[in-house]
């Protein structure tokens, strides 16, 4: 199974999933670590069902734009029939080409999708050409790398080998695809990797 179809399926069961009060928690945690503002163009590429769009909406506010990009058919599904707003827009895309035009987003946000990418390299160009320049993507989980590579080596299927790299391959490919000023956070329930365009 390829990891398209795996999302596909699965995607009923996230939502149920990250309803609980403990998940809503952590994510009000993580999204403190967001460097969003009023009026900012964000994109949430790997949205899955959208569970981030309340907190960037509340963020950015009516002058903001959110673009919700995924893959994933019915995940995307989940969101749209949740959120029909006039500043939120839907797109199914693969992250490693997305189809946007021109240095748009004040904001990339890449939540628990980067280690789903199998050219990585590849995706990280695509966010840095459609950042405005100067402006970061984050790329966040709510668990360390060790927790989020040892979760995912216990998964049967297509993300079994889906880990964050070490903080060295990070830089490397950060570096190679034009970044500037990666930081990383790796602890227990986080992980922010952040740099500039
Ligand atoms: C672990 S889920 C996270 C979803 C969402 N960010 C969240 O945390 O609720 C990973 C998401 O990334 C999407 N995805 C995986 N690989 C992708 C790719 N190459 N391009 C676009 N979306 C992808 C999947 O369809 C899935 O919705």
């Amino acid at each position: 199974m390829d990891r398209k179809r795996f999302f596909d399926n699965i995607a009923h069961e996230w939502e149920k999933e990250h309803q609980s009060p403990q998940e809503i928690s952590r994510l009000r945690h993580l999204v403190k670590y967001f460097p969003l503002k009023r009026g900012d163009n964000v994109l949430d590429v790997g949205c899955g069902t959208g569970r981030l769009i309340p907190w960037v909406r509340a963020a950015i506010g009516d002058k903001g734009m959110l673009v919700e990009s995924d893959f994933s058919r019915e995940m995307l599904k989940i969101g749209k029939a949740k959120y029909n707003q006039r500043n939120i827009c839907f797109i199914q895309s693969n992250g490693q080409s997305l189809a946007v035009k021109g240095r748009i987003f004040d904001v990339i946000i890449c939540f628990a999708l980067f280690p789903h990418i199998s050219d990585k390299l590849n995706a990280l160009c695509e966010f840095r050409r459609i950042l405005k320049p100067g402006k970061p993507l984050v790329i966040a989980h709510p668990m360390s790398r060790e927790e989020l590579n040892y979760l995912h080596s216990r998964v049967n299927g297509p993300v079994t080998q889906d880990f964050i790299p070490e903080d060295e391959e990070m830089k490397r490919l950060f570096e190679e695809a034009g970044f500037s000023g990666l930081s990383i956070k790796n602890k227990k329930s986080l992980y922010i990797a952040k740099a500039y365009a």
